[in-house]
């Protein structure tokens, strides 16, 4: 019986973990919302971009009270909306790319993206287009691979890294970049933007906990172990529209 319990995310604990490992598209996604430690009143409205097969809403949902859309690109609705269902919880599943979001302009209180962002969300141009749903004052916040030396200014690919995920490692940057990246547009305000403390770490254990949930060795495992937290963990990132 794998165990995800952890003292430093409380909430997340309280998931049954087989569920969470079923719903595995990355690494402990729930540890990633729960670090970012955000402020929600109930009611309020949040989209999940990409937010795969939905342990994110779920825990939007129960934890905070919040409204909760769940977009995502490669996840059926159809199976979403079952998970939602479920686990007794009111999510609006629904296929969406996050460059033709079908919303209304200032439609959400926040917007949370875990684990995918990097998919999508590195061009300088796409802060103003998401912000653009956002109301005044409304959150933004993104938990996204990063890397503790930008692969420009490293001039290659560290070999670990290039050999399971190849140039996709383009779009992990360090938690510096972020902040520039999102401070110089002004688009947003208050930004905030670290390395998760634990990330190296907590994606292993993910890793560790996957591989003996499915009985098959996770494609993540080599590359962390030779890491050894050196390059690898997760950009935390929230930023607020001005009002
Ligand atoms: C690594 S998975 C993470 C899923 C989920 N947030 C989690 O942590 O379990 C990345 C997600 O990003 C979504 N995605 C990738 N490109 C996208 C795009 N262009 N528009 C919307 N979603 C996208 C995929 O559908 C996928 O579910």
């Amino acid at each position: 019986m794998v165990d995800l319990n952890r003292a430093e995310y409380p909430r997340s604990s309280k998931y049954d973990a087989a569920w969470l490992l079923d719903c595995d598209m990355g690494p402990n996604p729930l540890w990633l919302l729960e670090g970012l430690n955000l402020q929600f009143e109930p009611g309020m409205k949040v989209l999940d971009l990409g937010s795969g097969k939905g342990a994110t809403s779920v825990f939007l949902a129960k934890e905070y009270g919040v409204q909760v859309w769940a977009a995502d690109l490669w996840i059926d609705p159809t199976d979403a909306a079952a998970n939602f269902t479920a686990q007794g919880v009111e999510v609006t599943a629904l296929k969406a790319e996050a460059h033709t979001l079908p919303f209304a302009r200032e439609f959400f209180d926040a917007i949370v993206c875990i684990d995918a962002y990097e998919y999508f969300g590195t061009a300088d141009n796409y802060l103003a287009y998401l912000t653009t749903f956002l109301k005044p004052g409304g959150q933004l916040a993104i938990a996204t691979p990063g890397m503790t030396q930008e692969v420009r200014n490293l001039g290659h690919i560290p070999a670990h890294i290039k050999k399971v995920v190849g140039w996709e490692a383009l779009a992990w940057h360090t938690a510096d970049w972020w902040r520039f990246q999102w401070e110089i547009t002004e688009l947003v305000e208050d930004v905030s933007a670290r390395m998760q403390e634990s990330g190296w770490r907590d994606w292993l254990a993910w890793a560790e906990a996957l591989t003996e949930h499915t009985g098959i060795p996770n494609g993540h495992l080599e590359m962390l172990h030779a890491d050894q937290g050196e390059y690898l963990g997760f950009a935390l990132v929230t930023a607020r529209k001005p009002r």
